[in-house]
């Protein structure tokens, strides 16, 4: 079967399965799945259940997607995501937001856990992400469901402003701060040299992480707004005193997260019905 059939496949079995089709979706990374818990009348449906998604041994395990209502707003959670450093190609990489697209998914906010590389920000502080610079050199390939996928230029302007200002909003509102900065994906899985951390840092970087970059790109072709938002976990290489230990950078996660959370959680019922955008559709 073609790629576009599959993702036209998943999309028809995970709309048959949830209560409501949402205009609104958001990806979360490793750890920062929290907000499935506040959803009223929760339906989960397992990665494994859908054609298309790469299997557990290559996504890890976990990854679902999970439907419900935030304040009454119809919105889907995808809870976990497959990274390159798995295994992934770029396009098992993206298959979930082009199934969130094909659904009819309108708006997409994305998580993800990153390395602070801009002096001041320190473990714990959340960035909302206003450009992105994709150094995983994974390109989506030219034979992308989404006709012209390969060369949109909506990539120009990735992060949509009316979405950016209601989390920013949001977050003040919930007396949570939250910063802007750059953030740049690489493949990993391990994380950068000390030399490739100055080198992010001259190219105007803030924070650094895994993932979210051609989810983005796969977004902004298929027509979506997206918004994203980067948790610190830790400083980047070099940055600290401390070698890095990934089980810092979890624990780090998990008590922030309930602040993403929150974050989250205000933002969505201020994005629905769907503004105008502010990016070219
Ligand atoms: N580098 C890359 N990815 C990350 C980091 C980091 O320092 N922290 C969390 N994800």
């Amino acid at each position: 079967m073609e790629a576009a059939d599959v993702v036209a496949q998943a999309a028809r079995e995970l709309r048959q399965r949830l209560p409501t089709v949402p205009c609104l979706a958001t990806v979360l990374g490793s750890g920062l799945g929290g907000l499935a818990e506040a959803l009223e009348e929760p339906v989960s449906v397992s990665f494994d259940e859908l054609p298309g998604l790469p299997s557990a041994t290559v996504a890890g395990h976990g990854g679902r997607f999970v439907g419900g209502r935030l304040d009454g707003v119809a919105v889907l959670l995808q809870c976990g995501r497959v990274h390159g450093y798995e295994g992934a190609t770029a396009e098992q990489i993206v298959t979930p937001v082009r199934i969130l697209a094909s659904l009819g998914v309108e708006t997409l906010l994305i998580t993800n856990a990153a390395g602070g590389v801009r002096p001041g920000l320190a473990p714990g502080d959340l960035v909302l992400i206003n450009d992105q610079i994709d150094l995983t050199f994974r390109p989506l390939s030219t034979a992308a469901p989404t006709p012209g996928a390969a060369r949109s230029e909506r990539l120009g302007d990735p992060f949509d402003r009316v979405v950016s200002g209601a989390i920013r909003d949001a977050a003040r509102d919930c007396g949570v701060p939250l910063g802007g900065g750059t953030y740049a994906g690489l493949h990993g899985p391990s994380y950068e040299t000390r030399a490739e951390i100055r080198m992010l840092a001259r190219m105007g970087v803030d924070v650094v992480g895994m993932s979210t970059v051609s989810e983005v790109a796969a977004a902004r072709a298929a027509g979506l707004r997206v918004a994203a938002i980067s948790l610190v976990t830790n400083l980047a290489t070099g940055l600290s005193p401390e070698a890095l230990a990934h089980e810092d950078v979890l624990a780090v996660g998990s008590a922030a997260a309930g602040r993403l959370t929150r974050i989250l959680g205000a933002a969505i019922p201020r994005l629905e019905p769907s503004s105008q955008s502010t990016g070219a559709k």
